[in-house]
């Protein structure tokens, strides 16, 4: 039995793989990685240092600049993101990030640089990584792939209370007109976009609760496990 899967969760935004995904790997005591919280936290640094994105001198520079780790938080049961050393968990989640991350992560370049860190952090196993590109680009051997769907309305008020669990003020309808936005640029960009994998199991999360989305995949996991 191969103990130490990799896991790819990809899908939309705001259909819950990312609370899906950390559950997952909390169970099987795999280390989980937000590849969004990495695009998320290199917008935030070319938006914080006024960068030309579409001027390839200036990305590049900027990207030379970039560090990304992930360390444990809350005792060890989740994982934050430190851009140069210094933690961004909560600024990645701004509207302003999320506004413009989208465009920034349809870049190539930067897409680049983000795919060579996941694969650094995922090649050994043991790890639950949830994006848009993990089954198709990142891992396409991936031991389970998972693609999640759900809603765009539903979507749009689960990631409405996340926003207000964690004080950060939000409106439905700009919630729900990023995620659409969103959706559109990551599924229509040349590079990566985000598309199922022929070989993923399609999961729509609209009429689940979470712990039934949870089970689902754990059940698939373990089945594979003793295949
Ligand atoms: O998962 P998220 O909503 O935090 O991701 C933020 C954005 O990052 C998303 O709109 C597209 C991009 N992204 C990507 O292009 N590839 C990934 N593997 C993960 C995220």
């Amino acid at each position: 039995m191969k103990e130490k899967f990799i896991v790819a969760i990809d899908g939309q935004s705001g259909c819950g793989k990312s609370s899906t995904a950390k559950a997952i790997a909390a169970e099987l005591g795999y280390i989980y990685i937000d590849t969004g919280a990495m695009y998320r936290a290199t917008t935030l640094y070319l938006l914080k240092n006024d960068t030309d994105i579409y001027n390839e001198q200036a990305l590049e520079n900027a990207l030379k600049q970039i560090s990304l780790t992930f360390r444990n938080s809350k005792g060890g049961s989740e994982q934050e993101i430190y851009l140069n050393g210094v933690s961004v968990e909560k600024d990645i989640r701004q509207q302003f990030v999320s506004d413009k991350v989208s465009e920034v992560s349809a870049i190539p370049r930067v897409r680049r640089q983000m795919v060579g860190l996941q694969r650094a952090l995922g090649n050994a196993g043991g790890v639950v990584m949830d994006g848009r590109d993990i089954g198709t680009v990142v891992f396409p051997n991936a031991d389970v792939k998972i693609f999640m769907k759900a809603d765009l309305d539903i979507r749009a008020k689960r990631r409405l209370k996340e926003l207000e669990e964690n004080n950060i003020p939000a409106v439905l309808e700009e919630v729900e007109k990023n995620l659409a936005a969103r959706d559109k640029i990551d599924s229509a960009r040349l590079d990566s976009p985000l598309k199922k994998a022929d070989d993923a199991i399609e999961i729509d999360t609209s009429q689940l609760s979470f712990d039934e989305q949870v089970n689902k995949i754990l059940d698939l996991i373990k089945s594979k496990q003793v295949a």
